[in-house]
């Protein structure tokens, strides 16, 4: 029995009728079993199996390089250790720029063979035709506008975005119209908290702020920067709720210790003989209780 089991199923009419309600949503990245369940048992509203899987679980230096293939690879993970959480697959780079019918072919892959209840597409105006396509195909679609990481080459690097006022109201209408098309919620990243409010308050669908400031309808964050689980540069955003890396370096070190010293394993660590057949064996062998 884990912490959620008694409470029901989050579903995408849920996380559209928190933002009536005033509930803030919560949503956390996961590219794998244990980690999409522990997600799921602390009661995580929204499990994201993110393109940052490039750069976070792969060791990639940005996220163009994943590829479909990978993504599915570790949705499936992810679905398998989540319960009640609601699932949701990230389109990776050139899953969806090519033509509508590779982008519906590939968002469709994230639900049959993932068991995704819906995909993220990173763009604002230039992405409609594609989503309009995958929502067409019954696929929920969760809009990602403002630093698109996606576009880190026509950015010029991972920059606050929407500072200038031509760029903030392109924002705004490129929310709006995504909006329209149907997603159900839209992730902001990194554009200022003043942007934020504003989108947040122009739309009745809810948004999800990554480094966007507090007056958004839910946050997010990547599972390894929330709980301290690398020893990477995290932008002013991240609030580090745990060092798990310092304290899993510690434990390696303990047992590389243990094993060294020979104190790992201890007979309650080790199984044993019943007493006539060690003493027969033994015996045969010359070995002596010492040795
Ligand atoms: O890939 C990812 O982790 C994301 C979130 C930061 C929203 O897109």
């Amino acid at each position: 029995m884990s912490g959620t089991d008694f409470l029901p199923k989050i579903t995408i009419p849920d996380i559209f009728a928190r933002k009536k309600e005033g509930r803030r949503i919560s949503m956390i990245t996961a590219y794998d079993y244990p980690s999409a369940q522990v997600a799921d048992d602390a009661g995580i509203d929204i499990i994201l199996v993110g393109d940052s899987l490039g750069m976070v679980v792969l060791g990639y230096e940005n996220t163009l390089k994943v590829t479909m293939e990978e993504m599915i690879h570790h949705t499936k993970a992810a679905a398998r250790g989540r319960k009640r959480a609601l699932l949701i697959g990230d389109m990776p780079y050139l899953s969806y720029h090519t033509s509508v019918e590779d982008a519906v072919r590939n968002a469709g892959r994230f639900v049959q063979e993932g068991g995704a209840e819906g995909v993220k597409v990173e763009g604002g105006r230039k992405r409609v035709r594609v989503i309009r396509a995958i929502l067409d195909a019954e696929i929920p679609v969760m809009g990602h506008i403002g630093l698109t990481p996606q576009s880190i080459h026509m950015m010029g690097g991972y920059k606050v975005q929407g500072r200038i006022f031509e760029k903030a109201e392109e924002l705004v209408r490129d929310a709006k119209i995504l909006e329209e098309e149907g997603v159900f919620s839209i992730v902001l990243e990194g554009i200022p908290d003043e942007l934020s409010r504003i989108i947040s308050s122009e739309l009745k669908i809810p948004t999800i702020g990554i480094g966007a400031g507090r007056y958004c309808d839910g946050q997010v964050l990547v599972f390894h920067d929330l709980l301290g689980f690398n020893s990477c540069y995290l932008p002013k955003f991240v609030r580090k709720y745990a060092n798990l890396n310092d304290e899993v370096k510690s434990s390696i070190r303990r047992f590389i210790s243990d094993v060294q010293s020979g104190d790992f394993p201890s007979d309650n660590e080790s199984y044993s003989l019943p007493r006539d057949v060690a003493e027969k064996l033994l015996m045969k062998y010359g070995v002596t209780a010492a040795d």
